[in-house]
């Protein structure tokens, strides 16, 4: 069983991914809604949580963990290979890809403040930034509003031009969504990028790595193709988004953890 956490349901970007990758697979996905947003919260506390959430996926049937949240992984993932020996892959905001593929020289990463200030986001960005100009932006707002299904609303759409239109206007060819709640606003950024850039989602590639590290197994019993869990409570968006992803019957238990 593949077992993904996130601070919410932003890690649904990369269970997509999977389930397109992996349709045979049976899944265990952490949602933990009552400490969302993680992004201005201290690394100790997402490192603790971590742990606990890894041991509840464990407990669950896991045999690898995806930390599909950018934050997270920044507070946490190096802790958790050193204390569990059981495969952890982890999101990393593709300024890689995004930095060597720019011809403006210039780009724009959208993440969490956590995320921005993380060890595996500098070190990338020293590594490989050389004279291109990288334009950060926090998202702040945007992952309230994906937990609230709003993806298009007027005031979302506006807080997004607010973060986007000055990297544009900078000459930022590249955006690189740098959490994994940003996917889901992907119709409005394109409204609002028109074109004018490419815009970066890691999750694809989140999801091949995943594939090479996870030795398959054949399924042939009653296990649900996905159990939802939330530290809070599943809304009925959200859970139809969720539904919306698999072919197959899931499961959704709230108040977990
Ligand atoms: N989806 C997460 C990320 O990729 C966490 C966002 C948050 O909780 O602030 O960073």
């Amino acid at each position: 069983m593949i077992g993904i956490f996130d601070s919410g349901i932003g890690g649904l970007s990369v269970f997509k991914e999977l389930v397109r990758l992996l349709p045979d697979e049976r899944y265990v996905y952490f949602s933990d809604s009552r400490n969302c947003p993680y992004g201005p919260k201290a690394a100790p506390f997402i490192k603790e949580r971590s742990s606990q959430i890894t041991d509840f996926l464990i407990g669950q049937g896991a045999e690898i963990i995806v930390v599909a949240c950018n934050t997270a992984t920044a507070a946490a993932i190096k802790h958790l290979r050193e204390n569990y020996r059981m495969p952890f892959v982890g999101m990393e905001p593709a300024i890689k890809p995004a930095i060597l593929r720019s011809e403006s020289g210039v780009v724009g990463v959208l993440a969490t403040a956590g995320t921005l200030k993380g060890a595996l986001y500098l070190n990338t960005l020293a590594t490989f930034k050389g004279d291109v100009k990288v334009i950060e932006r926090i998202g702040e707002g945007l992952v309230e509003a994906v937990e609230r299904a709003d993806f298009d609303s007027p005031e979302v759409e506006g807080l997004l031009r607010s973060y986007i239109e000055p990297m544009l206007d900078e000459g930022a060819d590249h955006i690189v969504l740098g959490c994994t709640h940003y996917p889901f606003l992907l119709d409005t950024i394109k409204k609002i990028v028109d074109g004018r850039a490419k815009i970066v989602n890691p999750a694809p590639a989140v999801a091949r790595q995943a594939d090479r590290l996870y030795a398959k197994k054949a399924h042939h019993d009653d296990t649900p193709f996905c159990t939802f869990y939330s530290s809070a409570a599943f809304t009925e968006p959200v859970k139809e988004l969720a539904r919306s992803l698999t072919a197959s019957p899931c499961e959704f238990y709230d108040n977990t953890l």
